[in-house]
């Protein structure tokens, strides 16, 4: 993908569906007893690796664009695939689908693409273990391939040592499956995705400061699930219309679920015009209108309790602070490292190629902003969220571009460059 500078963006655009909340609609639906309708589904590659998987284990799944059908056969209705189950490029599919194959009564197999197949897995099979999994890292790696035989699971408490939905949301998973109740505390709260939606499929989970606690229901009863805007998604879009000269874009139906908000916080920290309309409830899902203007912004700091709320943005958040007066500093973002990528790292490198004045920190990075930006050849090392975020800074910069392996933003955002055109003012700049 090439890139030069774009002088103006203006207009408006729904982002995709939420890439969490679609994940567990799928998952949930299949396990529930009835049919379950999604509206708005992210049709990404990585919840449609979700799809494939249920579909393995025979569950009927209709989908039509975003329009997802899930003919749901019950907590015990899996069956044995026969096939290796494919998770692509996909962490949530990986660590959410081993909290429920714990619970199965049949062996199963995952296996991803070479970044997902280095990923961190000790955190999901640790936990899984307390509860009498059988649970094993194919190459002792504690990585991916993860074979798991599906047994009768121990209910337990467990103190996570990381924030992560991901573990969060497995454990609660084989907590579905457990003797008794099933609670896990993290060290600071992270997206309640899974807690919002078990409710409204009928489980009892609670939820108290950082715990959040399941009973193991009868059954799971369908239900239809309206997925909101990304806010993942929209970021690139708030970056856009933030830093790009003279510009205005209104982001439609943007969720805006308070374990997920920090980026809209730390954005108003730093300056930004950014106004909410049509602000809704869906199942405790909030969304609104967004609308972004360009705006003159200065540098923030961005710690503790606020980075899982914004853990995906960081990449993009480290873009902003390069336009902002003044320095930028994230720090309490260790968890970076494990991503689809090393963030960290090739954030800041991508930066300094950029002409930003960047430094990679231990668990962060420092950003000196109001350098201005020339192109640069940026590798993402298939990092969808690297290259949207680039992508983002090629429109803002001196020069050309160019984006090695740009196909990767279907992983969470097929439609990203055909948005982002659409928002293009003028002829002057090319995407
Ligand atoms: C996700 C949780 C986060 C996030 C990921 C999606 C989820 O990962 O980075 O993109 O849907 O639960 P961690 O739980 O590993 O922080």
């Amino acid at each position: 993908m090439k890139l030069t500078r774009i002088n103006r963006l203006q207009g408006e655009i729904a982002v995709p569906g939420d890439k969490s909340i679609s994940h567990r609609a799928v998952m949930f639906g299949s396990l529930a007893k009835g049919t379950t309708h999604i509206s708005n589904f992210l049709a990404g590659a990585d919840c449609l690796a979700t799809i494939d998987c249920f579909r393995k284990m025979g569950i009927q799944i209709e989908q039509d664009g975003t329009d997802v059908t899930v003919y749901g056969k019950g907590l015990h209705g899996l069956t044995k695939p026969e096939e290796v189950l494919d998770v692509g490029n996909s962490g949530t599919t990986t660590r959410l689908i081993s909290g429920i194959l714990a619970g199965q009564n049949f062996e199963a197999t995952l296996s991803g693409d070479d970044s997902l197949n280095q990923r961190p897995m000790k955190r999901i099979i640790t936990p899984l273990r307390m509860m009498g999994a059988d649970i094993k890292s194919v190459k002792d790696n504690g990585c991916a391939p993860l074979k798991i035989q599906g047994k009768k699971l121990k209910a337990i408490h467990y103190e996570s040592p990381v924030a992560s939905a991901q573990v969060k949301s497995c454990v609660l998973l084989a907590g579905l499956y457990a003797d008794g109740k099933t609670s896990v505390t993290e060290p600071v709260l992270s997206r309640n995705h899974t807690e919002l939606m078990l409710r409204s499929f009928g489980a009892e989970v609670t939820s108290e400061g950082t715990t959040a606690q399941i009973t193991p229901p009868k059954e799971l009863r369908a239900t239809d699930i309206t997925v909101p805007g990304d806010i993942s998604s929209a970021a690139y879009f708030i970056a856009a219309g933030l830093v790009t000269p003279d510009s205005c874009i209104r982001l439609k139906n943007v969720g805006l679920n308070p374990t997920r908000d920090g980026l809209i916080r730390v954005c108003r920290q730093m300056g930004a015009d950014i106004q909410m309309e049509q602000i809704r409830d869906d199942g405790g899902e909030m969304a609104a209108d967004l609308i972004v203007r360009t705006s003159e912004l200065k540098g923030t700091v961005v710690e503790g309790d606020l980075i899982p709320t914004l853990i995906d943005e960081i990449p993009v958040i480290a873009l902003l602070a390069a336009f902002a007066k003044g320095e930028t500093i994230i720090r309490d973002a260790q968890e970076l490292k494990v991503k689809e990528s090393d963030r960290i790292a090739l954030t800041v490198d991508n930066l300094v190629k950029m002409g930003v004045n960047a430094q990679a920190t231990d668990d962060g990075m420092i950003i000196r902003g109001g350098a201005p930006l020339h192109g640069a050849h940026i590798f993402c090392e298939y990092d969808h969220r690297i290259a949207m975020t680039f992508s983002i800074a090629g429109i803002n910069a001196e020069g050309e571009t160019i984006i090695e392996d740009a196909e990767c933003v279907d992983v969470s955002y097929p439609t990203f460059y055909e948005q982002l055109k659409s928002l293009q003012v003028s002829e002057e700049g090319r995407i």
